[in-house]
């Protein structure tokens, strides 16, 4: 089967199971406990953006056991992303390439299925919303994507993440550059710190990067969130690099490559952000963790979270309960 179409027929079926109440319960796994962004996480292991883009299956997928779950990435309009086929397996390599695009059913869609979880509205665990921009607004309007969305989700977030990183999206990665990245970073600050006045709380923003980039261009990123006042950063998204699977029949396909090959490299950019931002900002660690010791490589790399998303493809629920396990003693 396709690759995607098997993602949305195992998602459809996750839901018929949920409503024949053959779910475990919508709740963390009792796991090491967490302080970070101000929040408490009841275990350290998350689910990573893009697998639920419109937020329709939190409860669904809350039943795994996870402690906080990132939904998105949304954009303000909706839109189709890049045509099929547009996600790969590489099964050898327990990786996948996709180039989805981002593909969503927009902002007002998005809101109105965070309103209608259980797990969000009993706050078992942390809800993370992901934003990002439209494909089709121009790189120099991106900043008013980012506004547009970050104001719509505020209310319902317990953080925000703010993805500059996906390789599927023109020009999107240039924000990751100083000069776009302070102005884009300073004008995210000041709307979270109107917002947090009006409504009388404060939601964190998370700056979530690309694997590919030199420690020098981390150690400048590094520099603009301590200097803005970004709360975290997310480390990493999927990665342009073939090395690791070079060979592959599937190899070149354009887009972002994801899984076991991801580990090693995102762990290094852990380590390199650490160094960088000192102890106060929160990392969140993302990029191969197929096995519980994966995870716990991520909190010995310094970050204090860490988060799953092609693991699940190829180990399936399984592997959240051995994070939880492994990383309770780490
Ligand atoms: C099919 C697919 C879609 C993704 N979509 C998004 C997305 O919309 N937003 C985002 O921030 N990251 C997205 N990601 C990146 C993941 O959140 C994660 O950073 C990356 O896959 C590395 O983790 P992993 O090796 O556990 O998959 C996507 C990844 C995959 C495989």
């Amino acid at each position: 089967m396709d690759a995607e179409t098997a993602h949305d027929v195992t998602l459809s079926s996750l839901e018929r199971l949920k409503a024949l109440g053959m779910l475990p319960p919508a709740q963390p796994l009792p796991g090491r406990a967490v302080s970070a962004l101000g929040l408490r996480f009841p275990n350290p292991v998350g689910l990573a953006a893009g697998l639920d883009k419109n937020a329709a299956h939190l409860d669904a997928l809350a039943s795994f056991g996870f402690g906080f779950i990132e939904v998105g990435t949304v954009t303000p309009r909706p839109q189709p992303g890049n045509p099929r086929p547009r996600l790969f397996r590489l099964p050898e390599h327990r990786a996948l390439i996709n180039r989805l695009g981002f593909n969503n059913l927009g902002l007002t869609s998005f809101i109105e299925n965070v309103q209608r979880s259980t797990w969000v509205r009993e706050r078992r665990g942390v809800l993370g919303l992901n934003i990002g921009k439209n494909a089709d607004t121009p790189i120099e309007h991106a900043e008013d994507d980012y506004l547009t969305c970050l104001t719509g989700v505020y209310p319902w977030a317990d953080y925000v993440t703010i993805n500059i990183s996906s390789p599927n999206t023109q020009g999107l990665r240039d924000l990751q550059h100083e000069a776009a990245l302070r102005r884009l970073l300073h004008r995210l600050k000041d709307t979270q710190q109107g917002l947090a006045a009006r409504m009388h709380r404060h939601v964190p923003l998370v700056l979530k990067i690309a694997p590919d980039l030199s420690d020098q261009q981390i150690d400048d990123i590094a520099r603009t969130v301590l200097e803005v006042g970004i709360e975290g950063v997310i480390a990493t998204n999927t990665t342009l690099d073939r090395q690791a699977v070079a060979g592959h029949a599937r190899a070149e396909e354009r887009g972002g490559l994801s899984g076991a090959p991801l580990l090693a490299r995102s762990n290094h950019v852990i380590r390199v952000l650490r160094a960088a931002l000192g102890p106060d900002t929160t990392i969140i660690g993302v990029g191969g963790v197929l096995e519980g010791e994966d995870a716990v490589s991520k909190l010995q790399a310094g970050a204090d979270l860490v988060q799953i998303y092609s693991g699940l493809i190829y180990r399936g629920p399984a592997l959240v309960a051995d994070a939880v396990r492994a990383t309770r003693s780490a």
